[in-house]
């Protein structure tokens, strides 16, 4: 067990992350989509320290967090040039960009792969903390694997507390959900993991963007997986979730009908009058930015409360909402009722 320092967002405070890094330790930083778990991403034992403190399969590749675009090059030897049209219009965001990866990038970052994932964070700590420690960052989510993403640094303290030297604290995620992924290393375009950027704002730079069909779709067992993430059980709270497709009216009545003790409702703002179950509201139905902001603190919340079963309202799957429903699906393990 270690003993881990809860630190602020202060001067002093990024100073000191930034010095346990560069020393090689693990810090939780916070970013504008969810909290990650920083490590150096050129030390190659720190980045190990990463999969351990998280329980996370070896063959999932991490993300590295960069300060300032010049850092990419020394990521990648081969950077396609629509990488620059999109830090350009994206960066710094909540946006990942796949490129293929130089000799600096080790294994264990890129999960055997030869490419490698990059963003830069806009979030005023995590640039402070990158400034600091004066190396490129690789970080997953902060939160035990397969359990719901962190937005709070509570949430971080109460999955990695013990196993990480600090967790810095720079209030609640703005987005809410994880970086839109968008690999570079296919013909076309290709999302792999829908986002705080949307597809449509991606086809605005780009031109076309072809959607994995793992967005939306469990993985076939003989489909190797673009992104190595979209095969693990995700975001799952422990409660058994279902997603109800269909109105405000048809939700309450098929819930209300379910009604059993450690049955629990996870609905849209406005739209709980008349449930007989206990509710926890993610948003409003038409608000896919708010439903994204507290979707994994919703999920959480159910937990806490002891839902065994949760039937949540579904978001529509467009712009951000894509990226909600796609968490939710993965939340669901894809069990949907259409109403
Ligand atoms: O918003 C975010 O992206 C947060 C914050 C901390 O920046 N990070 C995050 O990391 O969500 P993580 O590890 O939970 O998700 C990274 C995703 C995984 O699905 C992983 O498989 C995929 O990106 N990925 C990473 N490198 C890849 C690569 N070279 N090729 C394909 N997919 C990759
Ligand atoms: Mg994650």
């Amino acid at each position: 067990m270690k003993d881990t320092k809860h630190l602020t967002a202060s001067a002093a405070d990024m100073e000191e992350a930034g010095r346990l890094l560069r020393e090689g330790e693990l810090v939780a930083i916070p970013t504008e989509t969810v909290y990650g778990l920083a490590a150096n991403a050129f030390d190659e034992a720190a980045v190990a320290g990463i999969f351990e403190a998280k329980g996370r399969p070896q063959d999932n590749p991490l993300i590295v967090h960069i300060a300032t675009l010049d850092t990419l090059l020394l990521l990648s030897d081969d950077i396609p040039e629509d990488a620059f049209r999109l830090a350009d219009a994206f960066w710094p965001g909540p946006l990942t960009v796949i490129v293929p990866k130089s000799d600096r990038v080790p294994t264990v970052v890129s999960g055997g792969l030869p490419t490698v994932a990059v963003r830069m964070p806009s979030h005023q700590a995590a640039q402070a903390i990158l400034q600091a420690a004066g190396v490129p960052l690789a970080a997953p989510s902060a939160n035990r694997s397969g359990s719901p993403s962190p937005t709070t640094a509570a949430r971080v303290a109460a999955d990695l507390d013990g196993r990480v030297a600090a967790i810095v604290d720079g209030g609640e995620c703005e987005v809410g959900v994880e970086s839109t992924v968008v690999t570079l290393c296919t013909e076309v375009p290709r999302l792999l993991r829908p986002g705080g950027i949307t597809r449509e704002q991606l086809e605005e730079v780009l031109g076309t963007v072809e959607v994995d069909e793992a967005v939306t779709a469990p993985l076939k067992d003989d489909r190797k997986a673009a992104s190595p993430g979209m095969k693990y059980k995700h975001y799952a709270p422990k409660a058994q979730v279902t997603i109800l497709k269909g109105s405000a009216e048809a939700f309450r009545e098929y819930v209300n009908a379910h009604a059993e003790d450690g049955t629990a409702a996870l609905c849209f703002e406005g739209e709980t009058d008349g449930l007989t179950v206990p509710y926890v509201t993610y948003g409003r139905r038409d608000d896919d930015a708010a439903q994204a902001r507290q979707l994994f603190e919703a999920l959480r919340t159910a937990d806490d409360r002891g839902a065994r079963v949760l039937y949540a309202a579904c978001p529509r799957p467009i712009g951000v909402g894509l990226a909600v429903y796609n968490r939710l699906l993965r939340a669901a393990g894809f069990r949907v009722v259409t109403l």
